[in-house]
């Protein structure tokens, strides 16, 4: 949550880079919080620093509001600076408590991602000591607290005083503050959120992720827990909260700007569904040589331990949790690993069982998602081994994990996650095939047949893509809908779970989630007349088919008022005699069925939205990446 990017360079800097153009903070830091936008789009905010002056203009509401602020009331040219996108935590979405603060007179500005949990008792000795507040927020007291530091104890030293101040405060924070006078330097601190470095020529940049600062340079630095980070235009230095030197990890960002485009789609929701053949392809590329043996590479957990594992925990929220669910029936078929799906939230604060046999396996697209953060931390405390299923290079979650596997589905910038939910599922099931190779559970070929069936997919994607305008024109009929049920059974369910949660999300309509056989333990109560029901029907073929059964389901929710909505298998026949519309998808795998029938309710709740007039990308209430428990 929140976005964040620093900027400090030579008078001229990007002359000789990408976009050959002399770069001005204020310039850096827009581009940079207009893809950063996403994560929190509250309020915002810029301070420069020129001429020994901090100047700052920040505004409620999107970034729209403060360039139309800037353009009448414009910053000075200036080659430092810091700028913020809120998603408000204490204090509500208004000016006044929009970041950057400035504070000590004006001497220096902070902006702020996290919560500092304990900035009351830091506020009352403040207090105590004359210290006004204008703002409601914890972060005005962070930069209150940095400044007395600097004016009392660092004697004009900016990081040392960061490394103190940031010695004192708890919760998560990544702070980036500048001072008056420090005409060429910004400093940075994290704990438990995110900050990466960018490496430019005569000039250097920090971001909440790579996007903010992705136009200007590929080059980046990961900073690892507790880190004090100071920038100028030709240096960076590390160092913990204690002013120990430290090292940081170089790594070139593996997509450019132009991935972050929207490509002539309306959003970048309607975008990242039409990139998902390719989020798929991506993600199964290397991972297999031609005999179909699974090789991952990045898979930093002896294989030995591996064999031994008898219990398999996966851990994260929201949409990356439904994938958790998907993952489970094919790792169970699979690999015969009993295998637990737990919201990292809720993992925690019970008394989980876990051992030094078990594996915890984290989805999350940010890598960043404090629940499942802490929850990984906590598995490995406990002494299980951690492997992290992962979109973001660099970010915290892999980088604290024992093993990764990075799903390559590029950049996901819509808050309602899509390319990156069909990325998960299938590095999951790259996962599962692998532990069955090593333990011997299932024959080479039968894993050559899996893979080669995995490797059709973004075909078949592709295929319910170019049939998009039937379900997008039902969403478009359907826009005044105030309720839509998902109906699903075996994988089915979890994909009827996504469902609903893109339509609440992104549409705001009630929306809920049933596994087909639940219904007529309650919630067949809630079929009406007029009620719409989904239905993703499994495949009629296979001996242990669900299909009678679910179709059976249809039969219930129809006779009693219901209109349904079938998505069904090519060649299904049989379901067209009880659904108002039916919406194939292409033959596959019953276990790799959710990789094509997600596709459909994707685009149906990326439509009615767009139909309703709402903001597909940036929904009310929400921010992409959840830095905050
Ligand atoms: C829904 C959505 C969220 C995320 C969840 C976890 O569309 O995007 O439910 O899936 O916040 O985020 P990551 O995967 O970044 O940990």
């Amino acid at each position: 949550m929140c976005g964040i990017v620093g900027y400090v360079g030579h008078a001229g800097a990007g002359q000789t880079g990408p976009d050959s153009k002399a770069h001005t903070a204020l310039d850096v830091i827009l581009e940079g919080l207009r893809r950063l936008e996403y994560r929190g789009y509250d309020s915002a905010g810029i301070a420069v620093l020129a001429d020994g002056r901090i100047d700052s203009r920040k505004k409620a509401g999107k970034l729209t509001n403060l360039e139309q602020e800037l353009a009448a009331d414009p910053l000075p040219s200036s080659q430092t600076g810091i700028g913020h996108t809120r998603w408000a935590t204490h204090g509500g979405p208004t000016d006044r408590n929009a970041h950057p603060h400035v504070v000590d007179g004006g001497n220096l500005a902070l902006i702020h991602n996290g919560i500092i949990e304990n900035f009351a008792e830091h506020k009352a000795a403040l207090v105590a000591d004359g210290v006004e507040f204008l703002s409601e927020t914890d972060t005005e007291v962070a930069a209150a607290l940095l400044a007395k530091v600097y004016n009392d104890e660092a004697e004009g030293d900016l990081t040392r005083a960061m490394q103190l101040t940031s010695q004192r405060l708890e919760g998560a924070f990544t702070l980036l503050a500048i001072h008056k006078d420090h005409p060429d330097v910004v400093v940075a601190s994290r704990r438990n959120s995110p900050l990466v470095v960018g490496l430019g020529d005569g000039e250097n940049f920090l971001g909440s992720d790579v996007s903010g600062f992705i136009d200007f340079t590929r080059r980046a630095v990961e900073l690892a827990q507790d880190q004090v980070v100071t920038i100028t235009p030709d240096s960076f230095a590390i160092t913990d909260f204690f002013g120990n030197p430290a090292e940081g990890k170089e790594f070139t960002v593996d997509w450019d700007a132009a991935a972050a485009e929207k490509d002539g789609y309306p959003s970048f929701m309607q975008k990242e569904i039409h990139d998902q053949p390719e989020a798929v392809l991506q993600t199964l590329l290397g991972r297999s040589d031609i005999d179909g043996r699974l090789t991952l590479d990045e898979m930093r957990i002896d294989p030995e331990e591996l064999k031994k594992v008898d219990k398999i925990i996966v851990l994260a929220c929201g949409t990356s949790a439904y994938a958790g669910h998907v993952a489970k029936y094919a790792i169970e078929t699979w690999c015969r690993i009993p295998t637990e799906v737990e919201l990292a939230h809720e993992f925690r604060y019970r008394e989980p069982i876990i051992t030094p046999t078990t594996l915890v396996v984290s989805l999350s697209q940010s890598g960043e998602t404090m629940d499942t953060l802490m929850a990984v931390r906590y598995a490995k405390e406990q002494g299980a081994r951690t492997m992290a299923i992962c979109n973001t290079n660099g970010s915290t979650i892999p980088r604290e994990s024992d093993a990764v596997l990075y799903t390559h589905a590029g950049p996901e910038i819509a808050v309602a996650s899509t390319k990156a939910f069909l990325a998960q599922i299938v590095a999951a099931y790259l996962l599962g095939l692998y532990l069955a190779q090593l333990r011997g559970n299932k024959f080479q070929g039968e894993i050559k047949d899996i893979l080669a069936d995995l490797g059709k997919i973004p075909a078949k994607i592709q295929t319910v893509l170019d049939n998009a305008e039937q379900i997008q024109a039902l969403a478009r009929e359907m826009k005044d809908t105030q309720s839509v049920l998902f109906l699903g059974r075996h994988v089915g369910f979890p994909v009827a779970l996504e469902g609903a949660l893109k339509l609440k999300e992104i549409a705001y309509i009630h929306a809920e989630g049933f596994a087909a056989g639940e219904l007529k333990h309650g919630p067949i109560a809630l079929i009406e007349e007029g009620q719409v029901v989904f239905i993703v029907v499994p495949s009629p073929r296979g001996r242990d088919s669900l299909h009678s059964k679910v179709v059976s389901n249809i039969q219930e929710v129809r006779a009693r008022g219901a209109r349904t909505f079938v998505i069904a298998e090519e060649g299904d026949e049989a379901v067209k005699a009880y659904a108002e519309q039916v919406f194939y998808i292409p033959e596959t795998q019953p276990l790799l069925a959710p990789l094509l029938t997600t596709v459909p309710l994707q685009l149906f709740a990326a439509e009615l939205a767009a139909a309703k007039g709402y903001d597909v990308d940036q929904p009310r209430n929400l921010a992409k990446s959840v830095t905050v428990e």
